[in-house]
């Protein structure tokens, strides 16, 4: 069976096999890439997220796919899928929820916004999605400007302290879009 989740016109989404994980933390494991998701990290962070990525494909069909360049099959990063889990997140435990992490040398090209429209369409089209969420902190500007270019709303509403954290990574703050905006908010994105 193909672990090819979807194709774009740069990128695939596809599973995650054996040997991603090294290459993944070789790539990724930086200072700029980490910068607001707790610095880098050490072996066993790892052995417990990449456990997790596992973890939700079973128990959902979905996951954060591995994004690959179709050019020359390089591995950028992940974008996907998970539901809200963290310590806090109350009402918004189990929502969907789209997340994103790109090497350093591939930010900026698009390659987040075209893996992400992939993973919205996948939320509404093949899981059934009612609305889904993206997390993240103030200061995460970066992500924050991926998820308005999206279309999602800021939803100050729903923020909450996760209590793992400390001051300069709470709150976490949301931004949420539903099914209903998506093909509108799709159009702008790609336009
Ligand atoms: C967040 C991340 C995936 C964004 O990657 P990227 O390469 O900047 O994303 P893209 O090039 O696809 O840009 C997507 C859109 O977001 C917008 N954007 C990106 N950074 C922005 C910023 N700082 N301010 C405003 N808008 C921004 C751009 O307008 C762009 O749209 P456009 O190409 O139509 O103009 C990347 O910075 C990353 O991997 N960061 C480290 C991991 C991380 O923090 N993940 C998120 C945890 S919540």
């Amino acid at each position: 069976m193909t672990d090819i989740v979807a194709e774009t016109a740069r990128l695939r989404l596809r599973g995650w096999r054996a040997r991603d994980r090294a290459e993944f933390v070789r790539r990724l494991n930086t200072p700029a890439v980490m910068r607001w998701l707790g610095g880098v990290q050490d072996e066993a962070f790892y052995v417990t997220a990449f456990d997790r990525i596992d973890g939700y494909q079973r128990e959902f069909g979905h996951t954060l796919w591995i994004v690959e360049r179709i050019a020359d099959e390089a591995l950028l990063g992940f974008c996907g899928l998970k539901r809200v889990n963290s310590p806090g997140a109350g009402a918004l435990t189990r929502e969907f929820e789209v997340g994103w992490r790109l090497r350093e040398d591939a930010w900026g090209q698009g390659f987040a916004k075209e893996a992400a429209i992939a993973s919205l369409d996948l939320a509404f089209d093949r899981f059934g999605a009612e609305h889904v969420v993206a997390l993240t902190v103030a200061g995460n500007t970066d992500s924050q400007g991926l998820m308005h270019r999206l279309g999602m709303q800021r939803r100050e509403d729903l923020d909450y302290t996760d209590p793992r954290f400390g001051p300069e990574l709470n709150p976490t703050i949301i931004y949420r879009i539903d099914a209903a905006e998506w093909p509108a908010a799709r159009a702008a994105a790609v336009a």
